[in-house]
């Protein structure tokens, strides 16, 4: 048995976790849009071809915002194919994913999407094989009220009121040789700096996010923040973090311990704004838009990899199935969101339907929950609040991570706490929430919490996701394999609480004021 005990006080609070940390990510990718959302013809689609039982899933993970287009594939996308006529629009190479694009679904469609769906959405331009111009062009079509050339065309395809996106991403991943007309910090920081100037002389209302590196692991991670942030520090709100972890190495303890170097990659990136804006005496706080995380390997194949043959349209690519293992470690990165919630505003899990994706569908057929569901919608509905700053004291153990991206194979030593915890209080109840994460494989952990001071008086709910394989996932034959059952044997007496966490298990545990 390991034993940890934590200590929270009320005043000792990260900040409050911003509405938009509880985004996600739709990419023309495979059938994330085909086949995923947008499916005409399809038993359970409405008028418009939305699919409504992966409308209802969605709804159980409640999203507060949704990045689209891509990912990649925006790299090479001309917004203006995926709007007017349906008939009348033009199908193209994909070079990001080796597809043909229909173009049946673009901007108009993601929006009403969304709408729907009640979640804000969010768009990313391209500045890889397009530039500034594009981006306003694009801007002004989508968010002009009227009177112009380009917004009186949204009316007469059908849009009468602007779309009013808030968020605008610059780009995607411009440091990654695999992306079309990938570019130096310098190159990029040029482009960012005069789009976003020119986005904001449209709409000031709105808030963009310069590119940061594709992954922490990249050989420019850290050089490149730092020149792209001198170059748009003035124009921009956020930078973009993103982060896939792996289990290559079948070493689940180095698995599970991966997310606190997404602890460590937060605290950097925020290091290197915070230095970009010392340099400057400005108070000015760039924020971090962790806008692709999740867990990603299986269907991974190196950046380089572009051999799909006969361009296919929505192709079955990147359908990973996630195991429970996969879920722990996928938990693990919601703890780490959660408790840097004072500078990550926003943050999209990557991605929402079919590819890579908490939701699998069959086209024509059945949408199910993967393991991976469970940790996020459980975040996304009792995340919401102010983080407290916890004190763990908790046995630690050693793993070496492996991560083959980038140049080389590199190898991160990690100390990690057996156990990963954040707890949020919603500020409307007093309430708070335990999301805790035992990462020990073989033994039972007992969990004390000191909550002297907040008040809380019962156990309202305690939910646990464990099984007896790692291995397990929910399949089509299967869709309810892996899912949460009741925590038993939480108790709270005197200001301590007192729960036993199953070995390798994730965990909610609801305490409230009233007893
Ligand atoms: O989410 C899949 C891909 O991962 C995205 O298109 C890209 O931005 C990242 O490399």
């Amino acid at each position: 048995m390991v034993a940890a005990t934590v200590r929270l006080r009320p005043g000792a609070t990260i900040g409050a976790t911003d509405k938009r940390l509880f985004g996600a990510f739709v990419e023309h990718l495979g059938r994330c849009v085909y086949g995923g959302l947008y499916e005409p013809g399809h038993p359970t689609a409405d008028a418009r071809g939305f699919r409504r039982d992966t409308m209802a899933l969605i709804a159980e993970l409640a999203p507060s915002i949704v990045r689209y287009p891509g990912g990649n594939f925006v790299s090479g996308y001309n917004w203006e194919d995926g709007v007017g006529p349906q008939e009348e629009r033009p199908s193209r190479l994909d070079l990001a994913w080796m597809s043909t694009e229909t173009n049946q679904f673009g901007t108009n469609e993601f929006i009403d999407w969304c709408r729907t769906a009640r979640i804000e959405p969010m768009l990313a331009v391209n500045l890889g094989t397009r530039d500034g111009d594009a981006a306003r062009r694009f801007l002004e079509y989508c968010n002009h009220p009227g009177g112009t050339a380009l917004s009186e065309l949204r009316k007469q395809h059908g849009w009468p009121l602007p779309h009013d996106v808030k968020f605008w991403c610059l780009g995607n991943e411009m440091d990654g040789p695999w992306q079309m007309q990938a570019r130096t910090a310098d190159e990029y920081g040029r482009i960012a700096v005069e789009t976003a100037k020119m986005m904001k002389w449209i709409d000031p209302s709105i808030e963009l996010a310069a590119c940061g590196s594709s992954g922490r692991n990249m050989p420019t991670y850290g050089q490149w923040e730092e020149t792209v942030l001198e170059h748009t520090f003035d124009h921009v709100d956020y930078i973009s973090l993103h982060t896939y972890i792996n289990n290559y190495a079948g070493d689940v303890p180095a698995f599970l311990a991966a997310p606190d170097l997404m602890d460590g990659f937060i605290e950097e990136v925020v290091a290197i704004a915070d230095a970009v804006a010392a340099k400057r005496r400005s108070p000015k706080r760039i924020m971090l838009s962790f806008d692709e995380w999740n867990v990603w390997y299986r269907t991974r194949r190196t950046p380089q990899d572009r051999n799909r043959p006969g361009w296919p349209v929505a192709p079955p690519i990147l359908e990973e199935a996630y195991s429970m293992a996969d879920a722990l470690a996928f938990g693990g990165m919601c703890i780490s969101l959660l408790n840097h919630a004072d500078r990550v505003k926003v943050a999209c899990l990557a991605q929402l339907v079919n590819a890579i994706a908490p939701i699998m569908t069959e086209t024509g057929g059945a949408a199910w929950r993967q393991t991976i569901f469970y940790p996020f919608a459980q975040f996304s509905h009792f995340g919401r609040g102010t983080v407290l700053r916890a004190e763990i004291d908790c046995e630690r153990y050693d793993s070496v991570y492996y991560d083959p991206r980038g140049s080389q194979d590199l190898r991160f030593p990690i100390s990690a706490e057996y156990l990963k915890l954040a707890a949020v209080r919603d500020e409307a109840t007093g309430g708070v929430t335990i999301f805790a994460l035992n990462r020990h494989p073989t033994e039972p952990m007992q969990l004390k919490l000191d909550l002297d001071g907040l008040g809380l008086r019962s156990v309202r709910a305690a939910r646990q996701l464990c099984d007896r394989s790692l291995d397990a996932t929910n399949t089509a034959a299967d869709p309810d394999r892996v899912r949460p059952g009741l925590l038993s044997g939480a108790t709270i007496s005197a200001h301590v609480a007192r729960a036993t966490l199953a070995p390798a298990s994730w965990n909610t545990i609801r305490l409230g004021t009233a007893v």
